[in-house]
């Protein structure tokens, strides 16, 4: 099945009754197989979750744990990146060259690249020194 395909499907499932907007995500797993997760939302706001972190425990859930391409749909004017703390979630299981393609229900798409989502991200390498001082603590 396609991303498009997937994420637009799994969009209808969305639970929005606060924002009333519904997101869809699809990620490719290594492997080659689709991964689908909707926003999930919380009477107590910050619990809610996007549908980017559905999609990865969907994905890590079964097994997968790198992924090769993203596709993002909501019903909004222009196509809906990922938010700040998704770019980074999807990071930890891509690549800086992971295309992501953002989309709208009606039809405009734009293909980007974690990396021009995440300039700068914080990754493993910048804490070398401090996690070759905790050698040896429990
Ligand atoms: N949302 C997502 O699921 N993914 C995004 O990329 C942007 C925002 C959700 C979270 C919340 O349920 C609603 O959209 C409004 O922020």
């Amino acid at each position: 099945m396609s991303l498009a395909l997937a994420a637009r499907a799994v969009r209808d499932n969305a639970y929005a009754p606060y924002s009333n907007f519904k997101v869809g995500a699809a990620l490719r797993g290594a492997a080659g197989a689709v991964f689908s997760g909707c926003n999930v939302e919380n009477v107590a706001y910050p619990e809610g979750t996007c549908a980017e972190a559905g999609a990865i425990a969907a994905m890590v859930a079964a097994g997968e744990t790198r992924l090769t391409e993203v596709y993002v749909i909501a019903d909004s004017p222009a196509p809906v990146p990922p938010c700040g703390g998704c770019r980074q979630k999807l990071l930890e299981f891509g690549a800086p060259d992971t295309p992501v393609t953002l989309a709208t229900t009606s039809g405009t798409e734009i293909t980007t690249t974690l990396a021009e989502l995440l300039p700068g991200a914080f990754a493993n390498a910048h804490m070398d020194k401090a996690k070759g001082s905790a050698k040896g603590k429990a």
